[in-house]
């Protein structure tokens, strides 16, 4: 991985399918990115309910569903949208350069 200007290279935009995502590991944090019509979001992949990882679970649109008990939450938001989870997931700014994708992590989170 390389980083420029914030900004750190994660993946070939090829390794993401749109509507599929994939969790990988930026800077030492599991990133969950998602292809969601050729846009790609980037949060924690980890549950804010119980620290289950989010990898795997089911994709609808924007949204990712926990398979550990069904939290729902929007990925360009981080909202928790349905139950058991009530905080919000970090979320991560991503771009796309010379097709890859890249992802800034906040400095306080590095
Ligand atoms: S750990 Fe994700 S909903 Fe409980």
């Amino acid at each position: 991985m390389t980083e420029k200007h914030g900004f750190i290279r994660v993946c070939e935009i090829s390794a993401i399918k749109n509507g599929t995502h994939r969790a990988f590991d930026v800077e030492g944090r599991s990133i969950l990115i998602m292809n969601v019509n050729h846009i790609f979001h980037a949060v924690q992949n980890r549950c804010t309910h119980l620290d289950y990882p989010l990898e795997g679970g089911r994709q609808l649109g924007c949204e990712i569903i926990c398979r550990k008990h069904g939290a729902r939450f929007d990925a360009k938001s981080g909202r928790a949208l349905d139950g058991p989870a009530v905080n919000r997931l970090p979320v991560y700014p991503t771009r796309v350069v010379g097709g890859w994708v890249e992802v800034a992590i906040p400095p306080h989170h590095a």
